[in-house]
């Protein structure tokens, strides 16, 4: 009704020849369409709570919209005005990559799980979701996880659930036979998130920001999450319990805790797995952050980092990304000492690692090889196991 009227009036307005008028008519016409179409992009850069109170949380809660994954209505280009950058030449091959698709951050889901966590509402049934970067030919590691400290299961009277988040690898055959596998293993598991896009190192920041969106639209209300990498040691049980012993252990309040690193150096050193010019960080420090190989956040935190990011370019290494976020929204990580993972310049020592004593008391040490996996998951747990007086978590 309203717009035939519109449209009359514009005839009339057309016949005394006010071609002008009829353009401006039509261009306000356009701008209420894309205003009530574009209401979810708009929303997203709404101002944010930066405090962690629980009217915040509630305030947080009512913003988020759920919604069907968002799928691109086309491939994402490569922003050729990237090789204008200063000595863009001269940077290797991984960061130029980087650096042509930087600006891309929507890629359709090959394999979804919308069901993880039983719908929006039961997700708060889920106390502690396994996040596990994995990529598709880790086969073996998967499996053993299943297996060991990611089966799914109710533990002292809580949900752990599981998912291995992943990208896909290399081209043709090759990425086929990938995606062939975790489609197998899907239907065997249900337990896996992927994304089409290529599953490399610098890709990872990537991967965390698709995850944190999925997490967004179908587990909004989990408790708690563990993020960490396909080859690390998390003593879930005793998470279970630290977590359990915080004092407010509904995750509605704001947690991020690991591995910590305060000012840690950004590598300029262009050999290194780590290196980051200037073109795509000015600043020589990180904000602090904790280390990736694993560690723990709230609900409450996943979420404000998600919404952090929607503004945040994204950066090559991706725990170092979640501290940008984290610093964003006013609130640091922690430093938990049950958790031992290597940092960016820092060699792996091989101490007492293998030992399950050593592991008894922790929370997470990083990077196993299956089979020490298996083993030490089973040592851990033998009731005949002696050691000396337990280490207090906290
Ligand atoms: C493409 O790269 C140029 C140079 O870095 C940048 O200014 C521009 O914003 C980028 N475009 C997109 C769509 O990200
Ligand atoms: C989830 O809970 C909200 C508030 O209690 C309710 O309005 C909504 O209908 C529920 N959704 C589903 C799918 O049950
Ligand atoms: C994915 O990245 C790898 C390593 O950088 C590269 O060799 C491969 O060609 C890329 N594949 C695609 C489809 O871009
Ligand atoms: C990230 O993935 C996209 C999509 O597959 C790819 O075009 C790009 O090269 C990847 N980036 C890096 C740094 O590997």
């Amino acid at each position: 009704m309203v717009s035939s009227n519109i449209w009359n009036a514009s005839l009339r307005i057309f016949r005394r020849g006010h071609i002008a008028a009829v353009f401006l008519i039509g261009a306000f016409l356009l701008l209420i369409y894309l205003l009530q179409n574009n209401a979810d992009i708009l929303d997203s850069y709404a101002p944010y709570p930066s405090t962690d109170t629980a009217e915040d949380y509630s305030k947080l809660k009512s913003a988020i919209k759920y919604r069907n994954p968002v799928f691109p209505e086309q491939k994402c280009k490569a922003n050729m005005s990237v090789t204008n950058m200063k000595d863009f030449s001269s940077l290797p091959d991984a960061i130029k990559e980087f650096l042509y698709y930087r600006h891309c951050r929507k890629f359709p889901m090959l394999l979804d799980l919308p069901d993880k966590c039983g719908g929006v509402n039961k997700s708060k049934e889920v106390f502690l979701l396994l996040v596990i970067k994995s990529s598709p030919l880790n086969y073996d590691r998967r499996e053993v996880l299943r297996k060991t400290w990611a089966k799914e299961r109710l533990h002292n009277g809580v949900w752990i659930r599981r998912v291995f988040i992943l990208g896909t690898t290399g081209s043709g055959e090759e990425k086929e036979k990938g995606n062939n596998l975790l489609k197998v293993e899907q239907e065997d598991f249900k337990d896996i998130l992927q994304w089409d896009f290529n599953d490399t190192f610098h890709n990872l920041t990537l991967k965390q920001t698709l995850f944190l969106q999925w997490m967004e639209r179908n587990c909004p209300n989990v408790r708690f999450l563990l993020n960490g990498d396909d080859d690390v040691f998390a003593h879930t049980e005793n998470m279970v319990k630290y977590l359990q012993s915080l004092p407010d252990n509904d995750g509605s309040k704001h947690l991020f805790t690991g591995y910590l690193f305060i000012n840690e150096k950004v590598v300029r050193w262009k050999g290194s797995k780590y290196f980051i010019p200037v073109q795509i960080q000015k600043s020589n420090a990180y904000q602090p952050y904790c280390g990736g190989g694993g560690y723990l956040l709230s609900g409450y935190t996943a979420l404000v980092i998600n919404r952090m990011s929607q503004s945040i370019p994204i950066h090559p290494i991706d725990d170092a990304y979640m501290g940008m976020c984290l610093s964003k929204a006013g609130l640091s990580p922690s430093s938990h000492i049950g958790v031992k993972t290597l940092g960016l310049n820092m060699p792996s020592k091989g101490e007492d690692h293998l030992k399950p004593c050593y592991l008894r008391d922790l929370l997470l040490v990083h990077r196993f090889l299956p089979i020490d996996m298996y083993l030490m998951w089973k040592q851990v747990h033998d009731p005949h196991l002696k050691c000396g007086p337990s280490q207090k978590l906290r």
